[in-house]
């Protein structure tokens, strides 16, 4: 028993280390959820690129209307496509069953995904896939090696190589850079800006209130600096007959 377990975690732990550590050092993704402009367009490129698989079920539709400053009438024009109510969950139609029959395991809901992975995490990821046709789907990637995801966004990115480098001594491979080998829709800078915008809406989905908070903080500090002031004041008021 003690000799299977034993077996067991030495080749189970090895493939689940190697195939979940990034091969290269995260970006910073940098995301600023109080612009509402940038979450607008992370939420159209999540709606348009992403639903087809992932859900977002924690979230309300009209929650991220309200919160992102769009009215109903363009929640229903530009994202809600397949006729939802206003207030239904961020759901998607394709069945658990079915996505994992196609893809060997089924898509998970992103509801909370920054706050799993991290933001840096799922930028870099977005930004790391590469043509790899040992891969059943014909890509890999860099910060999540052997996904089972797609690049569903390899039209707008383009299709890069990744070239590693071989070390004298027959090492490790080593990461060394990309190289384009088609062209996507927009410059390698638009990319980054929609993936950005991806991941801040994914990280104001994984915590709504966390602009909320923000505003809300600062008004704290503020509150507490005047109260200060006068707190000081009437100090000051008080001892004057003391000395
Ligand atoms: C064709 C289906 C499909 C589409 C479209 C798709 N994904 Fe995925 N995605 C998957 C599958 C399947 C996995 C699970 C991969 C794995 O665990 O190896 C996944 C995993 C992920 C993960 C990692 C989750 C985790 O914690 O393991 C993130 C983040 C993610 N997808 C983001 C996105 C974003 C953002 C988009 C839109 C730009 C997108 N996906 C579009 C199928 C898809």
């Amino acid at each position: 028993m003690i000799r299977k377990l034993a077996i067991a975690i030495c080749v189970v732990l090895p493939v689940t280390v190697f195939a979940a550590d990034p091969l290269v050092p995260l970006e910073r993704a940098n995301v600023d959820v109080t612009n509402r402009a940038a979450l607008q367009r992370g939420a159209a490129l999540f709606v348009n690129n992403c639903m087809g698989c992932h859900s977002a079920q924690y979230m309300r539709w009209n929650r991220v209307a309200a919160d992102i400053g769009i009215s109903e009438e363009m929640l229903a024009q530009y994202l809600q496509v397949t006729g939802e109510r206003p207030g239904d969950q961020m759901r998607i139609a394709m069945p658990a069953a079915d996505a994992e029959g196609w893809f060997g395991l089924a898509p998970p809901d992103l509801s909370l995904v920054t706050r799993s992975r991290g933001t840096d995490w799922v930028y870099s990821f977005l930004l790391t896939f590469y043509v790899d046709d040992t891969q059943p789907l014909g890509v890999n990637n860099l910060t999540f090696p052997m996904t089972g995801m797609p690049h569903a966004l390899w039209e707008m990115q383009g299709l890069q190589r990744a070239v590693f480098s071989e070390p004298a001594d027959g090492g490790v491979p080593t990461f060394d850079r990309f190289e384009q080998v088609t062209e996507g829709s927009v410059s390698p800078d638009e990319y980054r800006r929609a993936v950005r915008d991806i991941t801040a809406f994914l990280a104001y989905v994984g915590e709504p209130v966390r602009a909320e908070r923000q505003s809300l903080g600062m008004l704290v500090v503020f509150f507490l600096l005047v109260f200060f002031g006068f707190a000081y004041m009437l100090k000051r008021e008080y001892w004057k007959d003391v000395h």
